[in-house]
């Protein structure tokens, strides 16, 4: 299984942060973002990695993260995406990259606080189709939120302002290989972008994803205020696993 890292944007929720950076190279507590998606699948066992990524800083990942050497990769496997075509329109780019084979998919700017490894584990053993992972939270219309029907996902709506259930997608996907024609079949999105949203409900339509609902805390850090909580989570983290080794 190959594992795609996506890391392009303009992060313009975070300007003037991001003016003079790639959102995903700001720091979370005492590392960049990204180191956190790539432990995340190294802990899952997944080595083969991509990043896709994009905007006027793309240079400054192989400077911080070369060869991935440092996180005991063989290597590390780098695209660029043009201009802000969404987050589906970024994972096309890591086709011919993952090919044949199943892929997991992490938005740069997820952080979770547990192992991502069981959810992994059960989706490798599905014969097909795609799994996402799904958290309670206090403000799902900030997300894709799952319309669930007695324990399935019978819709997944992008930022509703009415959210139909107190969950959200988090930004882990793990697909088979038919989510490059699905790509193929996406029409950009009100925000004009390919959105992973609609991946996922083209999933649905052939009856073909599960879900796991995740344990432990997850964020983004794509505004200010989940920024911040970001670090907070992680430093206290840090603390408490500090604490416990003493
Ligand atoms: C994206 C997805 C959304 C998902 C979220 C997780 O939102 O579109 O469905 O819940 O990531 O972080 P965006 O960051 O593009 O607003």
């Amino acid at each position: 299984m190959k594992g795609v890292i996506l890391a392009g944007g303009l992060g313009k929720r975070l300007y003037p942060l991001t003016k003079i950076t790639n959102k995903h190279l700001l720091p979370i507590y005492n590392k960049p973002m990204i180191y956190y998606p790539i432990e995340a699948l190294i802990d899952a066992g997944i080595e083969d990695i991509m990043i896709v990524t994009g905007g006027n800083f793309a240079g400054d990942f192989l400077q911080l993260l070369g060869n991935g050497r440092e996180f005991g990769l063989k290597d590390l496997h780098y695209t660029y995406q043009e201009g802000e075509g969404g987050i589906a329109d970024a994972l096309s780019l890591a086709e011919h990259f993952v090919e044949e084979d199943r892929c997991i998919v992490i938005l740069g700017d997820n952080i979770f606080e547990k192992s991502i490894r069981s959810y992994v584990e059960r989706y490798k053993r599905q014969k097909d189709g795609a799994k996402i992972i799904i958290k309670e939270v206090p403000d799902p219309q900030r997300f894709g939120v799952p319309v669930i029907q007695g324990d399935k996902i019978v819709a997944i709506e992008e930022k509703p302002k009415q959210p139909k259930s107190p969950y959200s997608v988090t930004g882990i996907y793990m697909y088979d290989r038919q989510i490059w024609e699905i790509i193929h079949t996406l029409v950009p999105s009100q925000r004009n972008e390919l959105e992973i949203t609609d991946v996922n409900n083209a999933y649905i339509g052939k009856n073909m994803l599960t879900y796991d609902i995740l344990d432990g805390w997850w964020t983004d850090a794509g505004t200010f205020e989940s920024l911040v909580h970001a670090q907070q989570l992680v430093a206290q983290k840090d603390h408490a696993s500090r604490l416990k080794n003493q």
